[in-house]
This record gives C-alpha cells, structure tokens and sequence, in this order.
C-alpha cells in the first residue's frame, strides 16, 4: 500500500476545523494590525534561499528539498517564507508604492529534518514580514502578534524570550571575543560545535550538547557588547512589551539558526509540547533585502509553526470547537419526494443553512438515524399524502415539536419559513 511520506501528514475532516479555527484567528488579527496577505510559489530558484539563509546553516547545509528540474535548473520546496518574501519585494518594487509594507501569510514549507513530535517535513507556517522601517516599535509588533494570537486561541503555558544580537560590526567583534573565550576549550567541544566554532561560531549557543552548555554558561555575553542604537531599541522592545502586557525574558544565548538576523531576536516557547518547543521564531533583518539584490531596506518578522500550536493546545486541551451541524436534513418518505427534494435543497442551501439527506436510498428508519449521526438541528419529512395536498413536516429535533408548513412557503416566501425556522428553534 502506498503511504503519505514520512514526516508529512494528512489533515482529516476530523481534525480540519481546528485549522480553520486557527486561520481565522490569524487573518482576523493580522487584519486589525493592517497586513495585507501575500502568496508566494512553493518552489524558487535554489540560489535565493542558499544566499538568504545562509550557505553554513542547518537549513541550507542538510535539510533543503532540492531537486533539479526537466530544465536543467535547480529550484528548492521553500524552508521558509522570509527569503520568498523580500524576492516578491524585490521583485514587485513594493517598496516604490509604500514606504512600509505589512505582510502575512500562511503556507506550507519543506524541511528535510528527522521527525519527532512537533517537527514535520512538510509543515506549516503562519508569519510576517514588515520592510522598511527600522522602528524597534515594529520588533515588538512582531512579538505581539503571535502572542496575541497564542492568547486568543486559548494557549496559557507561553514564554518569550527576547535577545540582541547588534550591528554586524559588533557581533563580528564578538565573535573574535568568543573565539577567545573557546580557543582552549575546543577539544571538550561536542563533534557538532567543533565544527561550528570554524564555520559559524554564534550557532554554537544552540547546542544542546550537556559539556558544551556547561563551557557556555562562563562565555562573555554578546548583550554586553552592544552598540548604543541596539541598546535603546532593545529597551523600547522591554518597553513595549511591558505596556502591552507580555511577560518576556531576556535570553542572552538566542541566537537562531538563519544568518540574516540582526538587532532583534525572538522566540515564544510552550512548556507543553516537548523538546520541539518554540511555536514561533523571528527577528531583525536590516540586510537581507539589500543582499538579495534589492535597494537597502530594514526588515523584521516572525514565523510560527501550525503544527506545534495546534499540538500545545491539544496538550492543554485548550480548543473546543463546536462542529457546525446541519440545519436541515431532508428526509424522503416515498419516491414523490424526487419531484420536490433539488428545488428544496438548493433554495434552502442559497440561504447559507447547511442541508444534506440521504444519497444510498436507505429506509426512513436509516435516513433518521443519519440525521441524528449528523446532529441536525430539524428534519423535513417529504412525500407521501402531505405532499400530495402540498405540504411537509418540519420537525424540531431538539424539541421534537413538529410542524405542518406549505412547500410554496419556501418557493415563493422564503422570507416567512426562514421566520418560522427561528421561532421553532427556540420552542
Ligand atoms: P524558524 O525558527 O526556522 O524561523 O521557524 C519558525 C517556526 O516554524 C518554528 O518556531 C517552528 O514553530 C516552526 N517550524 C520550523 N521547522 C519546523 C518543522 N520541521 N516542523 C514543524 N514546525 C517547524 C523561520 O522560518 C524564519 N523565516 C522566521 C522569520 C520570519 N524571521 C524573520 N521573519
């Protein structure tokens, strides 16, 4: 039997108004902030993300989906949405119409990574991106979304934790202090960070190596090396983040596993989903448009994991979701019901009320038992000598009041049985 591939998943019906759920919280509350939607292709040419992520890191070295097309050219399912996003920029000169641009989205992408809870190989992702302003207002608006829209959804078990990495210049500078600091201690360094002492020395903070944590927690801080404009947009994040409410923590080792970053970075974590545990990752990126070709322009952004949210509130059984029943559920009594069933359904449906009945010529007995699997909220009896003398049953299953309504009510006065309906729901 042919299986879904591993690391990738079905989504079921059973499971689909979870996500719907979580899109409309997203889109409503990137809404109210004034983002505008942006879709980009699932697949680019390779060369962006290698040069927007970054040759040396996890994602670029070890887990892209590349594959060479009849073409001859070499194009990646994208990891992530960033490098996509500023190509669009670039390329649509979205910044020649608008200073500043708001963009959210919400899409899948492709990482090849071994899966465990909470990490998938094709997974999804709703995020954002604002290019062109270097207001640290909108590092923070980046941090305040997706814990806004953790909140909503229902999520208590949340941590932020925020970090600066400074100006190029100054983590350059401490990069060669860190490099010190390691220089004796590289043969206790994990296989893992030994590699990265040579290759991106910063990513070493993200091992979770026990004797490599030990050597780090001596390690001069990069916080205390930062310049003074990183500095006071730091506090204006801490400030911002007080006045809105949001508890954080400064996390002096963060330093995220993309090249791009500057100023900036950020992290919420869910105590409730095992080692996978950041729902969502981002920060400042002020080089990355121009890197990629375009006019110098700031950035900054978040991305969070679909998968992981939806699995912290299923772990704090955060999400109950009421299943939209059928309004209406038709039942057939006999074969005059054909005449009449369409012209009912599709009348009643234009009224935006969820109609279903029976497609496997079941008995009136079968046909019950469906409406009651379907927890509709009234059946319609149809056929027989009613509908000879023109009308039908309308029974409330609730209450089980029925009714005796003429079917030209709903052909030619829609108006008077959508009333009826209401007044019946509520008997
Ligand atoms: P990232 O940290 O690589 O950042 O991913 C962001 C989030 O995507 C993670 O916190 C996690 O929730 C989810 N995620 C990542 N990989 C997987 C996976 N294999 N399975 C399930 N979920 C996963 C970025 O992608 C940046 N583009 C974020 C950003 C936007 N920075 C600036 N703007």
């Amino acid at each position: 039997m042919i299986k879904a591939i591993t690391g990738t998943k079905d989504i079921l019906p059973s499971d689909i108004n979870k996500w719907l759920h979580l899109e409309e919280v997203v889109r409503k509350l990137f809404t109210c902030y004034n983002y505008k939607e942006i879709r980009t292709p699932i697949f680019e040419d390779t060369s962006l993300f290698a040069r927007g992520i970054g040759e040396e890191t996890d994602i670029v070295s070890k887990e892209m989906y590349t594959f060479i097309d009849r073409g001859g050219t070499s194009l990646t399912l994208k990891p992530e949405m960033t490098a996509s996003v500023v190509r669009a920029f670039i390329e649509h000169s979205l910044g020649a119409s608008q200073p500043l641009n708001k963009l959210f989205y919400i899409s899948p992408m492709f990482r090849q990574e071994r899966p465990q809870a909470g990490r998938f190989r094709q997974f999804h992702q709703f995020g954002a991106e604002a290019l062109g302003s270097q207001s640290p207002l909108l590092d923070a608006e980046m941090i305040q979304l997706p814990y806004f829209i953790f909140k909503e959804l229902g999520l208590k078990h949340l941590s932020v934790k925020i970090n600066s990495l400074g100006e190029t210049e100054i983590r350059d500078k401490y990069k060669k202090v860190l490099r010190d600091y390691l220089s004796d201690k590289i043969e206790r360094l994990s296989p893992e960070s030994k590699k990265r002492f040579e290759t991106n020395i910063l990513r070493i903070f993200d091992s979770k190596d026990e004797t490599d944590i030990q050597l780090l927690k001596e390690a001069p801080k990069l916080i205390d090396y930062l310049d003074d404009k990183s500095r006071s947009n730091f506090e204006t994040v801490k400030q911002v983040l007080k006045d809105s409410g949001i508890p954080y923590e400064v996390d002096t080792q963060l330093v995220r596993g993309l090249d791009y970053y500057t100023q900036t970075t950020f992290e919420i974590v869910s105590s409730k989903v095992g080692s996978q545990s950041a729902l969502c990752g981002g920060g400042r990126y002020d080089f990355l448009v121009e890197e990629l070709g375009g006019k110098s322009t700031p950035g900054v952004g978040f991305a969070s994991g679909i998968e992981r949210v939806l699995l912290a509130l299923e772990n704090e059984d955060a999400l109950s979701l009421p299943e939209r029943n059928v309004d209406i559920y038709i039942i057939r009594i006999d074969e005059t019901a054909s005449k009449y069933l369409h012209r009912i359904a599709n009348e009643l449906r234009n009224q935006n009320l969820v109609v279903d009945f029976d497609y496997l010529s079941r008995s009136m007995k079968a046909q019950m038992r469906e409406a009651n699997k379907f927890n509709a909220n009234f059946v319609l009896f149809l056929g027989g000598e009613e509908l000879e003398r023109g009308l039908f049953t309308l029974k409330n299953m609730k209450s089980g009041k029925q009714d005796m309504i003429g079917i030209n009510t709903i052909f030619e006065n829609i108006k008077e049985f959508l009333e009826k309906l209401n007044a019946a729901k509520t008997t």
